[in-house]
């Protein structure tokens, strides 16, 4: 039961890894608050989370929403101890066909939307807090046709950088977690708009030295260390969880 008693917030928690993050912290105790846009989403997920799990619906590209999302927390529980902020979209567009609103939409959604989550859950926030933001292993590499998506993953990994810098003294850790292809309903749905879903998952695996695309549960481990105190002199790091992908 390492996170006992804590009260966790997952935004987009109701698919993926998030989902799958929301059912470990749960088990370990924690009472998980998640959020996403879709209700019937959230419904299906409070279902399999337990442990008095709460659906919060919002979209974080909202800042009212996320403003109503912690005011709701504020009142029911006074406080957070881990703020997983790891909402997100991946969208593909090669160099040449990057539109404005391709690039408004990752950028509003996977590193504004990140940005203010963090911002408005943190007066809830004291020592012994953790915040784990949802980076990707893309942030520190070349992907065709992912070059928006992934530089706003290298943007949260210097947000992590620079804020525990700016969380200094307050006893509150920030880190971040990189999976590497992971499978949720947002990687299948991106491999399904290159029109050749197969051809992209092969792709993936033969480029992890694990050979196989991740489980979200294994992330979920990952984000569990993060949470707790396991990781307790840990901050401003990225974890990968990409079955080496990254690292070779
Ligand atoms: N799967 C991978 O291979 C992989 C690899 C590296 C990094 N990641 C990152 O991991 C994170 C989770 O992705 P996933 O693969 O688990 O995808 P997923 O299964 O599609 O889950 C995404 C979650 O975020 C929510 N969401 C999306 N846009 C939102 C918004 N504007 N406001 C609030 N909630 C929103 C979704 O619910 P609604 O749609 O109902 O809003 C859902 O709960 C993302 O940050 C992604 O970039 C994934």
């Amino acid at each position: 039961m390492r996170l006992k008693d804590k009260i966790a917030v997952i935004t987009g928690g109701s698919t993926g890894i998030g989902l799958a993050s929301a059912k470990r912290f749960a088990a370990e105790g924690a009472k998980v608050y998640i959020t996403g846009r879709r209700q019937a989403a959230l419904d299906a997920a409070v279902s399999e989370i337990g442990n008095g799990a709460r659906g919060l619906q919002g979209d974080v590209a909202k800042l009212e929403d996320l403003d109503r999302i912690f005011e709701t927390i504020r009142d029911e529980v006074g406080h957070i101890d881990v703020l997983f902020a790891n909402a997100g979209i991946g969208l593909l567009a090669p160099l040449g066909e990057i539109t404005p609103e391709h690039f408004d939409e990752l950028f509003n959604i996977n590193v504004r939307g990140m940005v203010f989550t963090v911002q408005k859950g943190l007066p809830l926030m004291g020592k012994g807090g953790a915040i784990i933001l949802t980076g990707s292993t893309t942030g520190v590499m070349g992907t065709p046709a992912f070059s928006v998506y992934s530089a706003g993953k290298a943007a949260i990994r210097n947000f992590a950088r620079s804020w525990a810098l700016d969380l200094k003294g307050t006893g509150i850790r920030v880190n971040v977690i990189s999976p590497g292809p992971t499978e949720t309903p947002a990687l299948s749905e991106v491999a399904r708009s290159t029109g050749n879903k197969d051809a992209m998952y092969d792709g993936l695996i033969s480029m992890t030295p694990l050979g196989r695309i991740a489980d979200a549960s294994e992330t979920a481990a990952a984000a569990l260390f993060l949470a707790s105190e396991d990781s307790s002199f840990m901050t401003g790091s990225e974890v990968f969880v990409d079955g080496g992908a990254a690292q070779v």
